[in-house]
């Protein structure tokens, strides 16, 4: 129990944007901080944290409260717990009477688990300093390996006698009970009822959660004979989760924060070494092929993975399939294979810090050229080969959720593979739509309610949501929308000649008798025209707080910093707009737009000619000139060619 006093000075020193700040990146963004959600999958930032308020609140799903529910929810743990957390970051000491036998009860089975594993971690530690066989095989190991005693104390390493139960007995003897040893895995049950070590005769590398705690372990075989597992790990069980963890998360987190950038390795020994060698952003997916859970955790840090790969290619085209999935969930990836023979383990130890950094700074590479020539290479000179190394390259950029990355990939490999950009641009467009097709397909439906019997019944039938059509996208002018769309929401309360930005926008739109294509823009320019016409300005926020989480998101993209239009408008964070320069761009905005609406027109127009004759044709061809002219009026307003 924690007396309230000191729950007063926890509260009381607690800084929201400090404590969060501990476990995801935040952008200052005015007097708020900004950050991707933690509490759910997003790819715009939602999460918003108040140091005035001293309260973060997510403005996607909702979550909100202070700096020690924030801990308690991200870390899975109890008020008291986090409380803890926060007192410790603080230097307040939490005085804690020992717990009476029924408070011990109550002591959750995953408290009991970590102080479980924290024990063992703490004995295998111990045994390996100052036991004679710890000291003789484990410690001689990891000198052998090039471990400096920094790198095993900073990773906790230890050893497990090579005995079948001297771990268990001695955990029993201090009080550590069977339930928690087999709960964790570290002990296992024998027929006879006795308890035995999983990693008898192994060195061990904890595995710490992302906040530090031991939560499993992996031990390494000293054997050479083949026969042994090389590694045995902890099973799944409540505190540990292979699939949402990545050894080294803890270790690394800062780093990552500070190079905004993470190297993903495979496995322990690459971690350590990498790190031992000035590389402290770098974590591993433990031999398996990444998961969501990770890279969700990855993406709290940072946006921008670096995957190394061993010299020998074996590995490598397996693997990247696997790349594909942080490309979707908006990562900049890029790769860096090592020379041949080399895994990152044995590249880092031969190497001085700065030939490493040279090493990497010279060959990193983009994910999707990479791919394109591993592909390539062995495709050369057959053609359906060829075929098929497109269409796996074309999959890959269509995943990307942004518009301008995409684009740039498109550009770089349609040079690599020798095709024309706007085959590959409509090739991408073409599964992008056929995704969201299969996904407006696939999203759950609302359950079907009973055929209404009377007045009461259509009235609770009402009250159902009607199922929201999925937003369309026609890519032709998808861009120009959105465009115009970010400076109504971003602009449009700003003066503007002798009205606002946003009277002149929706006037030029609606007076040219113009709809959006894209729905989801519709959506916005419709309910932003009727804020309009019931007020002289739009308080942002309604879309900020949409009940359509389409809408919201949308709209906390658009004015997050990350949605830079930099060519337009260079720094977006420092950018605030003088009447002159949106005097200068929302037309030219709008003009954009306009030209590829006519320049689509006439396309159509144009197919439309074929086989026809006398007047028909006159008329086509009369009104095929109009919208040359019109075309040529905006082009030359823009001082650009409209294409
Ligand atoms: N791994 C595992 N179980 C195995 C083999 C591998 O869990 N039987 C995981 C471990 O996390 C390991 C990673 O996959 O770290 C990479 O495997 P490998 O390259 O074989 O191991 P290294 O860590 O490189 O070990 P070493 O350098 O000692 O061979
Ligand atoms: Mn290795």
């Amino acid at each position: 129990m924690i007396d309230q006093a000191t729950i007063d000075r926890i509260m009381d020193a607690a800084r929201i944007e400090e404590v969060v700040g501990d476990y995801i990146t935040l952008k200052k963004r005015g007097a708020n901080y900004t950050a991707c959600c933690p509490f759910h999958n997003e790819k715009t930032p939602s999460f918003s944290v108040s140091p005035v308020r001293g309260i973060f609140k997510c403005f996607g799903c909702g979550k909100a409260g202070n700096a020690v529910t924030f801990v308690m929810a991200h870390e899975n743990i109890t008020y008291w717990e986090a409380l803890k957390v926060v007192g410790k970051k603080y230097g307040i000491e939490v005085k804690e009477r020992a717990l009476s036998p029924e408070e011990q009860q109550h002591n959750n089975d995953r408290e009991s688990m970590m102080i479980t594993a924290a024990y063992a971690q703490d004995y295998f530690s111990k045994i390996l300093h100052n036991h004679v066989d710890g000291k003789n095989i484990g410690m001689a190991y990891f000198a052998e390996r090039g471990f400096t005693k920094a790198t095993i104390d900073r990773y906790q390493l230890g050893y497990c006698l090579d005995s079948r139960a001297a771990f268990s007995s001695t955990a029993l003897r201090d009080g550590y009970k069977k339930e928690f040893l087999l709960k964790t895995g570290l002990s296992f049950e024998r027929d006879n009822g006795e308890l035995a070590d999983r990693f008898f005769g192994r060195v061990i590398f904890p595995i710490h959660s992302v906040s530090g705690r031991v939560i499993g372990f992996g031990g390494r075989t000293l054997k050479t004979d083949k026969a042994a597992a090389k590694y045995v790990n902890s099973p799944e069980s409540e505190i540990y989760h292979k699939s949402s963890t990545l050894y080294g998360i803890y270790f690394a987190k800062k780093a990552m924060m500070k190079h905004d950038k993470c190297f993903l390795v495979e496995g322990y020994t690459d971690v350590i070494s990498m790190h031992q060698a000035g590389i402290d952003n770098v974590v591993a997916s433990s031999g398996t092929s990444l998961t969501h859970d990770q890279v969700r955790l990855i993406k709290r840090f940072t946006p921008n993975v670096t995957v190394l790969y061993d010299g020998d290619a074996a590995g490598i085209k397996a693997s990247l399939r696997g790349i594909d999935m942080l490309l979707e969930e908006g990562l900049n990836v890029k790769t860096l294979l090592l020379p041949d023979g080399e895994d990152p383990d044995s590249f880092a130890r031969s190497r001085s810090a700065t030939e490493l950094a040279e090493f990497i700074g010279s060959h990193e590479e983009d994910f999707i050229s990479f791919k394109a020539k591993i592909l390539l290479a062995d495709s050369k000179s057959d053609p359906v080969k060829r075929a098929e190394v497109i269409t796996d390259i074309v999959r890959s950029i269509s995943v990307i959720p942004e518009a301008i990355p995409r684009s740039v990939y498109i550009r770089e490999c349609g040079k690599l593979m020798d095709i024309g950009e706007d085959v590959l641009t409509g090739e991408v467009a073409k599964l992008r739509r056929k995704k969201l097709y299969d996904d407006a397909r696939e999203a759950p439906k609302p359950a079907a309610t009973p055929a209404p019997v009377g007045d009461e019944a259509a009235k609770e039938a009402a009250l159902h949501t009607p199922p929201i059509p999925a937003f369309v996208e026609n890519v032709f002018c998808r861009e120009q929308e959105r465009e115009i769309i970010y400076l109504l929401l971003r602009f449009g309360n700003h003066a503007f000649f002798d009205v606002r930005v946003s009277a002149y926008i929706i006037g030029e739109i609606v007076g040219e008798d113009l709809s959006f294509q894209n729905l989801e823009y519709r959506q916005i320019f419709e309910e932003y025209q009727a804020l309009l016409d019931a007020s002289d300005t739009v308080d942002i926020r309604h879309f900020i707080n949409h009940a359509d989480q389409r809408v919201c998101e949308l709209t906390i993209d658009l004015l997050s910093p990350k949605y830079t239009l930099s060519k337009i408008w260079g720094h977006p964070e420092t950018f605030d707009p003088d009447e002159e320069r949106l005097q200068v761009e929302v037309p030219k905005a709008i003009n954009v737009y306009k030209s590829k609406i006519v320049t689509q027109a006439i396309i159509r127009l144009q197919a439309t000619l074929e086989g026809k004759s006398g007047e028909e044709l006159d008329a086509l061809l009369l009104k095929l000139g109009e919208l040359s002219l019109v075309r040529k009026k905006l082009s030359e307003m823009l001082a650009r060619p409209v294409f």
